[in-house]
């Protein structure tokens, strides 16, 4: 057990401000700190230091070849960590940095500490739009390699009690930034050396944008169940199931009115049987739902809708329900990394009616 610190620091505050100062200070020294991003938190460490990278799989539980991402706080760090910019790489920085993308790059081999690419010749960075965030990185001076602050197999944290939950008494301390904005990761993409680009996890920055910037040459979404299994995953992370609840989660697919009754029959069996029910809603809750012990709605503005998500799946966690359905939103934008997260969390268990 160690003393986690907690330093609650405003939105605007900057790298002179004596919390992010003592934060930065422990960085250096090789220990744990949990910081706010735009997406979630993130439990940060000196990307260049063996021990402490490895101290992050340790309080996390995260199994060893699931590489992490490295941030940034500007564009000069990344002379030395990355060998080459690959056409196009440069454009997309301008336009989405800081932002929820993360770009996955040649690496300058020894640059940082082998165990944060899990021994890849690439490494994922970005540059976080967290004045928090960014604030740390400056002032700790070095690259931090930062996983989502949970324990692996939970709902990524949006919110510092999240991560306390999961972490408290593993880590230094904690920068408390208040709700992380987005609510879900960023995203990241593969660029190759002629331009080539795929996406390796939906998330902040949709595929449409990135599309407008460097138009498809070529480009792929890893998210079918398929591709996950493939004998060498591309992106090592998309392989787990990263939270599965204590319930069972399944996605109801349809027109509404039809995914509505048929949640609401099935509320009702399980209601026969003392089962504890949730239901995830998009839209306002439907009078079908009433037999249901827990509902959540999301609300049908995806932005709103993605920011409350993982608080929402802890929420259901807490409550002990036994099964939860979760209506679908459309799969385009945001919508798409948004029905990744839960297709990902029901462990793909969908069902149209
Ligand atoms: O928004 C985010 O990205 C948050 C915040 C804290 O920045 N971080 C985050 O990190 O979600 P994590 O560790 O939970 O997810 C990192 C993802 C994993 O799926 C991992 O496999 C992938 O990025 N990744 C990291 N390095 C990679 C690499 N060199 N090649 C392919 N995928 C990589
Ligand atoms: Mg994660």
């Amino acid at each position: 057990m160690v003393e986690t610190r907690y330093w609650k620091v405003d939105h605007e505050v900057t790298s002179d401000h004596p919390f992010i100062q003592e934060a930065a200070k422990l960085i250096q020294s090789g220990q744990l700190v949990a910081f706010p991003t735009e997406t979630v938190y993130g439990l940060g460490a000196d990307a260049r230091n063996s021990e402490a990278v490895q101290a992050i799989y340790q309080a996390k539980g995260r199994p060893s070849d699931n590489p992490l991402i490295v941030h940034i706080a500007n564009i000069d760090q990344l002379d030395g960590l990355i060998a080459a910019l690959p056409q196009g790489a440069r454009e997309l920085m301008q336009q989405f940095w800081p932002g929820p993308l993360t770009l996955v790059l040649p690496l300058v081999e020894g640059a940082v500490s082998s165990i944060v690419s899990a021994g890849l010749s690439t490494l994922a960075v970005r540059m976080p739009d967290h004045p928090v965030a960014l604030s740390l990185i400056e002032a700790a001076g070095v690259p931090i390699a930062a996983p989502s602050a949970n324990l692996s197999g939970r709902p990524s944290p949006t919110r510092a009690d999240h991560v306390l939950e999961d972490l408290e008494g593993k880590i230094s301390g904690i920068l408390d930034g208040g709700k992380a904005n987005l609510g879900l990761e960023s995203t990241v993409v593969r660029i190759y050396e002629d331009g080539r680009w795929e996406v390796l996890r939906p998330g902040g920055v949709s595929i449409e944008e990135l599309d407008e910037i460097m138009p498809m040459a070529f480009s792929a979404t890893i998210e079918s169940q398929e591709a996950i299994k493939d004998s060498t995953p591309r992106s090592p992370g998309m392989k787990y199931t990263h939270y599965a609840p204590k319930g069972d989660l399944i996605v109801v697919e349809g027109l509404r009115t039809n995914v509505q009754h048929w949640i609401g029959v099935q509320l009702g069996q399980k209601k026969e049987k003392s089962e504890k029910t949730g239901v995830l809603a998009f839209d306002s809750p439907s009078s079908e739902y009433r037999k249901a012990d827990h509902v959540i709605v999301l609300g049908s503005d995806l932005r709103i809708a993605a920011g409350r998500l993982y608080a929402a799946l802890r929420e259901f966690d807490e409550l002990g329900i036994h099964m939860i359905y979760s209506e679908a939103c459309e799969e385009t934008g945001l919508g798409r990394a948004l029905m990744n997260r839960l297709r990902k969390a029901s462990g793909n268990r969908s069902i149209r009616v």
